[in-house]
């Protein structure tokens, strides 16, 4: 059995203007980007690369149609595909390294082959997603109305860099939602039954730079964020070899009516949902992987083990704060639509749960969360 994968070559810079040289970007480089990252750090560089700035195709996260319209706008022949962003640039990126990239929706249908053309450098400016470690592209399907992801090894990044200096000036709401969604690939990676010790080497490393460094912005203040970034950037990137390998669960398979229905952001959706599913669990089985994973925790936190979710909100709380789903619009009859989505479409990620959730499980963590 496969244990571990972890395909592309990780780099990490301390300037961005390090990484352009050392990589040698330039003629041939298409870079999928935001102008307000790439300006201020590669602006002066005259790099004379390719650039597509994402924000010009619609705000938010990747959907179908933000895609279709950036691939119509995309001249010239190009060998490598950069992308230099959050969650949204880069699972924008990874579907254009491919052959076939539109009509879009052949894709996820599997109607098209999933091939790769070109390579694939990955540099991510959130500290979240893990993408730039995956092999799984992520799209609101607008037509359908809900979040599915794409996967396959064809995929990967050929590299990943780290260049924490690109974080410096995330807003600190993207900075806590982003950092949330890491926390979130770390946990229910390693309940993940497809979770082993190599995956959870990983998932609770994670989990641990990340609380940690919580405790100390939340003692410290949100300026105590900046020298810690290069360890959430870290963090970010092994929770994504966790989650790469071991999958995500009910918590992303269950938020993801939320975002694609109500246009919440990616880790706010998954926070939504985080506690009420770990409390199910709980109430179905209590011991094994579970009573590991919140003694960690409790410890961390330095709380009894009893009170570690409560302790574990408490604690994001000061990040964003939780709202139950109808103060995000959501009404009774969404709980419904969405607790069928969840039992149609999410089916990879359901696969993945610590204990089985059937339909009527669903529906209660909804109705409890609502
Ligand atoms: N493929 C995967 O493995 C995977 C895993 C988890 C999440 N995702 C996807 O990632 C997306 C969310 O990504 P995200 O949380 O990174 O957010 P994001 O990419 O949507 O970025 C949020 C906002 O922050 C801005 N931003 C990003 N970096 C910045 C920086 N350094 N300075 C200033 N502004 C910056 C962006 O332009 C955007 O406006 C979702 O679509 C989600 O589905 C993919
Ligand atoms: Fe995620």
């Amino acid at each position: 059995m496969k244990e571990l994968m972890i395909k592309p070559s990780i780099y990490k810079y301390g300037t961005a203007k390090e990484f352009a040289e050392e990589f040698k970007l330039g003629k041939g480089d298409l870079v999928i980007t935001n102008e307000y990252i790439y300006n201020p750090y590669f602006g002066e560089l005259n790099l004379g690369c390719d650039t597509i700035f994402q924000e010009k195709y619609g705000a938010g996260e990747p959907s179908d149609d933000m895609l279709e319209a950036i691939y119509k706008d995309v001249k010239g022949e190009h060998k490598r595909i950069v992308a230099i962003g959050g969650g949204t640039v880069i699972d924008i990126s990874k579907i254009f390294a491919l052959k076939y990239v539109s009509p879009i929706l052949d894709l996820y249908d599997g109607k098209k082959p999933i091939e790769k053309d070109k390579e694939l450098v990955i540099v991510p400016t959130t500290c979240g997603t893990g993408s730039e470690v995956t092999n799984i592209a992520i799209l609101a399907l607008n037509s359908r109305g809900t979040k599915k992801g794409l996967a396959s090894d064809e995929m990967y990044a050929d590299s990943a860099v780290l260049v924490p200096e690109l974080l410096e000036g995330l807003p600190f709401p993207v900075f806590a939602t982003s950092s949330i969604d890491a926390l979130v690939h770390a946990v229910e990676s390693s309940l993940s039954p497809k979770g082993n010790e190599m995956t959870r080497l990983f998932g609770y490393k994670a989990m641990e730079m990340i609380l940690k460094g919580y405790k100390k912005i939340v003692a410290e203040g949100r300026d105590a964020r900046i020298p810690l970034l290069p360890d959430f950037l870290t963090a970010s990137t092994f929770a994504g070899i966790a989650f790469g390998n071991a999958g995500c669960a009910a918590v992303h398979a269950l938020s993801y009516p939320l975002g694609g229905k109500y246009h919440v952001p990616h880790g706010e959706s998954n926070y939504a949902m985080f506690t009420g599913v770990l409390k199910n669990y709980m109430e179905i089985k209590s011991d094994g992987e579970i009573a590991k994973l919140n003694q960690f925790i409790a410890d961390i936190l330095e709380v009894p083990v009893e009170n570690v979710y409560d302790a574990l909100e408490a604690l994001l709380n000061n990040l964003i704060q939780k709202k139950p789903l109808h103060e995000y619009g959501v009404t009774q009859q969404d709980l419904e639509e969405f607790t069928e989505s969840v039992m149609v479409n999410q089916g990879r990620l359901m696969a993945n749960n610590f204990v089985e959730l059937d339909k009527e499980r669903v529906y209660k963590i909804y109705r409890e969360l609502y």
